[in-house]
């Protein structure tokens, strides 16, 4: 995954895609590139690592028509010759791209045949110098159009041409979003890239090219044919997407979790009536999500059948495409993505559709992909997150299946009432947790592994806990049913590793603490997460007393301190860490 903008408008267009670039860092930061066009031609400037202060080289430009890249790699290795932009033979035009052409191979063997010589291992070279070889009979908007018909794979994509005075991109299974401003047009990856200058904006469907010349027009790929298309004013505030006086935005977006879960509660009585319906009159549900939104699917599968009954069986994103071929209309998916991007989600999603399943997505990301596929979305309504590890859109997916579940037995209107008191039990957690969770981060920093042990409703905040230890800290981290630890992981337990166990006084108590003993005993040093205190444990984080379905809301929070701090005593660059990119959208 990669992050693109694109500016056409009266002002500085390097200034306006800098900051656009640092904005969307989340999404991929192994190099970075621009291209923009002024009187002289085109400029461009590119390098591995971060982009740091507007490149020397394109300082003094007056230029109005820029494109910008920040890159994950995914074809060819991280090198300044791989970074975008991409040029065309003659140096005329300029691409960036985020997704992945599949017939890349192909299309190069023929282009090099008609003289087109390339000089990176990047799949996006291509593109440059197919537009460039369309160029030789097209007009450049034209030229775009004929080379978007000729890849297979995924893009989001912007080229300029210093020949032409026009913004062109073109998107298929990867974002792109239009931000207009008075006379000014951003074509970006995600609204976050210009929201300090707009919160206008109009989705691009998969299939569609927007030419930006003196105004934007989109246009079917496969015909030119314009295409009408309605207006957004996308609610996000800029504040959402700064830092304010934190460290991190990951501790920002760990600290607004009360605030964000009241927002998440904000939701229209009706469309949940519509989706409890679905999920009660479906003979088969399957919950589909990667990462941090499958351990929320995972909490939200034990929550509905605790409260109606109902088995749903949960489906890691990445391997439910080989199920979609077995499921048909008596089938309802729940599709759970804070980007609404995954591709991990999306493709099966959509070829779920096209077998007749119905799909209910939840997400945060209003009028992204798995939005629109969607029958019927449920928003999580917690703003924009920005840390690449997910924290606060975890509390609010596992607060949308509690209201699910709730509306499905109709007691929509009691389960909100329980559910209004957990931001300030979160509050709490918070405060109880912070400084005691900076302490144990100097004993986690020196240890190699670490195991999350649970059981029940809490067993997915056992994974979920080892993801976030993992991502932020770099330390091995697994997460696992207690039950489970005896049937392999004991054999690694020794003098010192650390457990964190996850056992709050509810049904699932005595069995945990019985596991929490079989590690005690080989030496592991006990980090418990509990209501109540206990001389198993070397350390106690203190949750708040509830009613025992919700508290994976409550036990999750020292597990995301306890990443947090652990990652910032190791010196980690906590929002975003090495490898990872904010949203995936490859396979
Ligand atoms: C979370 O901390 C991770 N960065 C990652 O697992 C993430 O949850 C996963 O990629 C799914 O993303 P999505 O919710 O945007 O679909």
């Amino acid at each position: 995954m990669c992050g693109i903008i694109g500016y056409s408008g009266d002002k500085n267009a390097v200034d306006r895609v800098y900051s656009g670039l640092k904005r969307l860092e989340y999404r991929g930061y192994d190099s970075w590139g621009i291209a923009c066009i002024d009187e002289d031609g085109l400029h461009i400037a590119k390098d591995v690592g971060k982009i740091d202060g507007i490149p020397d080289e394109l300082s003094n430009t007056e230029t109005h028509l820029a494109i910008s890249h920040t890159r994950w790699a995914t074809h060819g290795g991280v090198s300044k010759e791989n970074a975008h932009p991409h040029v065309s033979c003659d140096g005329s035009i300029a691409v960036v791209h985020n997704g992945i052409i599949e017939n890349y191979d192909e299309l190069k063997t023929d282009l090099e045949k008609k003289g087109h010589k390339f000089k990176s291992d990047c799949d996006t070279e291509v593109i440059a110098h197919l537009i460039e070889e369309h160029s030789k009979s097209k007009g450049f908007p034209e030229a775009v159009r004929a080379a978007a018909k000729q890849l297979k794979g995924s893009y989001a994509m912007l080229a300029i041409n210093k020949n032409a005075n026009e913004l062109v991109g073109a998107k298929k299974e990867s974002p792109l979003v239009l931000g207009l401003n008075g006379g000014e047009y951003f074509l970006a990856s995600d609204v976050p890239a210009f929201l300090e200058y707009t919160n206008k904006t109009v989705p691009i469907d998969d299939g569609e090219m927007v030419v930006i010349g003196s105004k934007p027009v989109v246009k079917k790929i496969s015909t030119g044919e314009e295409v009408g298309k309605p207006m957004d004013t996308i609610k996000w505030k800029l504040n959402q997407a700064e830092k304010g006086d934190y460290t991190h935005f990951t501790l920002k977006e760990i600290h607004e979790q009360p605030l964000v879960l009241k927002e998440t509660l904000r939701q229209n009585k009706e469309k949940l009536e519509q989706v409890a319906r679905m999920v009660n009159s479906a003979p088969r549900v399957c919950i589909v999500g990667a990462g941090t939104s499958r351990h929320a699917s995972l909490v939200g599968r034990y929550v509905i059948a605790e409260l109606t009954k109902k088995y749903c069986e949960v489906y890691m994103a990445s391997e439910f495409q080989y199920f979609v071929e077995k499921l048909g209309k008596d089938t309802l998916i729940i599709a759970v993505s804070q980007s609404g991007e995954t591709a991990d989600v999306l493709l099966p999603v959509k070829q779920a559709k096209e077998h007749g399943c119905k799909v209910v997505s939840i997400v945060n990301v209003v009028g992204s992909s798995l939005d629109r596929v969607s029958d019927v979305s449920l928003y999580l309504n917690t703003g924009p997150e920005i840390g690449v590890a997910a924290t606060k859109t975890f509390t609010s997916q596992v607060t949308m299946f509690y209201l699910i579940a709730y509306t499905m037995i109709y007691q929509f209107e009691a389960g909100l009432k329980k559910l209004m008191s957990i931001p300030e039990m979160i509050e709490e957690t918070i405060s109880l947790n912070e400084e005691k969770t900076k302490k144990i981060a100097e004993y986690m920093k020196k240890r190699d592994d670490t195991y999350f042990i649970a059981r029940g409703e809490n067993f997915a905040v056992a994974t979920e806990g080892a993801l976030k230890m993992k991502e932020l800290s770099y330390i091995h981290a697994e997460g696992m049913p207690a039950g489970e630890l005896k049937h392999g992981t004991l054999a690694l337990i020794e003098e010192g590793t650390p457990i964190i166990a996850i056992c709050p006084k509810d049904h699932t108590y005595e069995e945990t603490m019985a596991n929490v003993h079989e590690a005690k005993a080989r030496g592991a040093y006990v980090i418990g997460i509990s209501d109540e205190n206990s001389n198993m444990f070397d350390e106690w984080l203190k949750i708040p007393k509830i009613d025992y379905i919700f508290y994976p809301l409550l036990a999750n929070i020292p597990c995301q301190l306890l990443a947090y701090y652990t990652a910032v005593a190791k010196g980690r660059p906590v929002d975003t860490p090495r490898n990872l990119a904010k949203s995936v959208t490859v396979k």
